[in-house]
């Protein structure tokens, strides 16, 4: 059984109002997206590493390491489509003759730049062979506010994670669960959706460094975790 990561990366990044979609944005000296491949090629549990961008991306190219840098270890597919979630189905379909139900996927944001080795076999080990898979999330430390319309009301944050990326499932069971989505708007994750089968994916302690770039600022904050991961 081996383990895969699918990076969705078909995305325009619209939050960023940048002139390139934010993943193809600098961190440091390296495309954001080619952080996030090096993260997976930092680990010996990944076999392979799948990219999805549109079909008319023009700035895939260059940003990956070449074939004989990478072992031959990543894949581009010209497959996203017009949500997150089509990108990822997409690309599941395109690989549906070269992975193996149980084999293992790692589902993972381009925007999330800050993965790390340690990271990845924390999720593999943790998850094991939980028939439900597992993802890395955040403990909730601050005070949680919900406002409606003119009511506040503070939300106890005891049992309150805030998800993040790889989380990781079979092949068979992220098709089942993302074919069966009926609201794809609210499909805001992968394990929500697995979530909404009934099952219980298991929480793994992520890390701060592993934030999803969304607005100009955050470029600094992933710039600062990947200057101190290195020194
Ligand atoms: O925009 P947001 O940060 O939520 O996107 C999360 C991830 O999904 C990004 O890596 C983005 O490139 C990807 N995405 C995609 N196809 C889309 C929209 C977003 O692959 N149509």
């Amino acid at each position: 059984r081996q383990h895969v990561a699918l990076i969705p990366a078909a995305g325009v990044g619209a939050r960023m109002a940048a002139g390139s979609p934010k993943q193809y944005l600098a961190i440091g000296a390296k495309p954001m997206l080619r952080h996030t491949v090096d993260a997976f090629l930092s680990s010996p549990l990944i076999a392979h590493t799948y990219v999805v961008v549109s079909a008319d991306d023009p700035f895939i190219d260059g940003v990956l390491p070449d074939a004989k840098e990478q072992g031959s270890r990543v894949t581009v597919l010209r497959c996203g489509g017009a949500t997150r979630m089509e990108s990822i189905r997409n690309g599941l379909h395109a690989l549906r003759d070269v992975i193996g139900a149980q084999d293992r996927v790692l589902v993972h944001d381009a925007a999330r730049p800050g993965l790390n080795a340690t990271l990845i076999e924390r999720l593999i080990v943790e998850t094991g062979d939980h028939a439900a898979g597992g993802l890395l999330a955040l403990p909730v430390v601050d005070t949680v506010k919900r406002r409606d319309a003119d009511r506040v009301a503070t939300v106890p944050r005891d049992g309150l994670w805030l998800s993040q990326t790889p989380q990781m499932f079979s092949y068979a069971l992220l098709c089942r669960a993302l074919d069966a989505a009926l609201d794809p708007a609210a499909i805001t994750d992968d394990a929500s959706a697995v979530e909404a089968l009934g099952l219980a994916p298991r929480l793994v302690e992520g890390h701060p460094c592993n934030l999803k770039v969304t607005l100009p600022s955050d470029i600094r904050i992933a710039e600062m975790y990947l200057a101190l991961d290195s020194t």
